[in-house]
């Protein structure tokens, strides 16, 4: 493990040089204030770097649904003072490289204003860093790691931190069973977000007086979790709680439930897909999962992105859609309102890199999610959070996540 590690990083340092050397040589007046205007006359594009392929596709199609959503959404209203956004997909994988690449390709190559992405945070902290040199702005739509938004100055996310959202599923498991006293923690120990939202969770918890009984560490790309749920349920938790991606996290449900645990079982925000039934199926029952988004917020465009979502795909919106989207919508408000200052197709795409930027942290923003504005830092001021519990139908393959009333 330890060589693998070393090797991956041997292969970033050497693959960043040679971003950075083909970012200098093969655009040179990349940043320049001359630089002529591209492909801004026809139609405004906004880079999606999420991914399509490997384990993390699952979770980067659910952002695509709600981007593509977004982008006939307000481009039948009218784009950008008549001109309409395009946005231009790259895979980035589920790794640190294909992100890389990713961003590189968007930016030099489709010339696009602003980035949507990475999916994983532990790609944006090495992706964001490109955008910044470029100085080209970047929202993180399911990015949640502490740490996200102080890359650099053109880094902002419409997800919110861990920090805040992670705690809400601990009360509302306490809510659920006062008597809970013994919590095991596992947590996904190659991964960014997972690494801390532990933090988050394990905080809670001993700020809330309860047991930490043990701290289980596993992969991402583990399948057998059996030395970790048995070494957990000989300590007797009333509560487990998993910081995993969907596939990992659901296996190590279903791998607890097999040996015989019985007490709640809290995901983060790796299970806030409904691709996660297909993986614990039956097992999924009752998993607590905080969240930043419910399909029932009353609002006008809540209303318009979930009949929106529900017609083309025939189920409920999930949370990171709904990021998305209201990533999408952030650059579209923004955009609207510098062409109303200063024209858009006036600036080089440099400027109006710059000039998007700094508006798009100015703004507040009617969301999906809510009201959302930015910290100066770039991070998601939201109000509302909510807590859903996974039901299963009699069969065990279909789900919902069933909205709790939390107090
Ligand atoms: N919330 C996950 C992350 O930030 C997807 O990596």
């Amino acid at each position: 493990m330890k060589n693998a590690t070393a090797h991956q990083t041997a292969f970033l340092f050497i693959c960043s040089l040679l971003l950075i050397a083909c970012g200098k040589t093969s655009n040179p007046h990349q940043n320049s204030a001359n630089n002529p205007t591209t492909n801004t006359s026809d139609v405004i594009p906004i880079g999606i770097a999420f991914a399509q392929t490997s384990n993390v596709a699952l979770l980067g199609q659910e952002g695509t649904d709600g981007v593509k959503i977004a982008q006939k959404y307000f481009n039948d209203k009218g784009g950008i003072n008549g001109k309409p956004i395009k946005l231009v997909f790259q895979d980035t994988g589920g790794d640190e490289a294909g992100a890389i690449n990713a961003f590189q390709t968007l930016i030099n190559q489709d010339k696009v204003v602003g980035i949507i992405g990475p999916t994983l945070s532990q790609q944006a902290f090495s992706a964001d860093p490109v955008a910044e040199r470029n100085k080209l702005p970047v929202l993180g739509a399911s990015n949640t790691a502490n740490g996200i938004p102080e890359i650099g100055d053109y880094v902002a996310r419409v997800s919110s931190s861990v920090a805040v959202v992670a705690p809400y599923s601990v009360k509302a498991a306490l809510q659920q069973n006062p008597q809970i006293k013994r919590v095991a923690v596992f947590y996904a120990q190659n991964d960014a977000f997972n690494k801390s939202e532990t933090e988050i969770f394990q905080k809670t918890v001993k700020d809330l007086g309860l047991n930490l009984v043990t701290v289980q560490k596993f992969q991402t790309t583990d399948t057998d979790f059996q030395a970790q749920a048995s070494d957990a349920i000989n300590l007797k938790p009333d509560l487990a709680i998993i910081s995993g991606l969907a596939v990992d996290g659901g296996n190590l449900v279903k791998q607890l439930r097999e040996l015989g645990y019985k007490g709640l079982i809290i995901g983060g925000n790796g299970f806030n897909t409904s691709h996660i039934f297909s993986v614990c199926r039956a097992f999924c029952e009752g998993v607590i999962v905080a969240q930043a988004y419910s399909p029932v917020y009353p609002s006008k465009i809540n209303t318009a992105f979930r009949k929106a979502y529900i017609e083309q795909y025939q189920r409920e919106p999930p949370q990171v859609s709904a990021q998305a989207f209201a990533a999408v919508q952030v650059y579209v408000e923004a955009l609207q309102s510098l062409d109303k200052k200063s024209k858009i197709n006036k600036l080089s795409l440099a400027q109006l890199r710059t000039q998007l930027n700094q508006e798009l942290l100015k703004g507040t923003y009617q969301t999906p999610l809510g009201e959302i504005a930015f910290t100066s830092a770039g991070d998601v001021i939201q109000k509302e959070f909510y807590v859903a519990q996974l039901k299963m139908e009699p069969n065990g393959v279909k789900g919902k996540f069933s909205f709790l009333n939390i107090k």
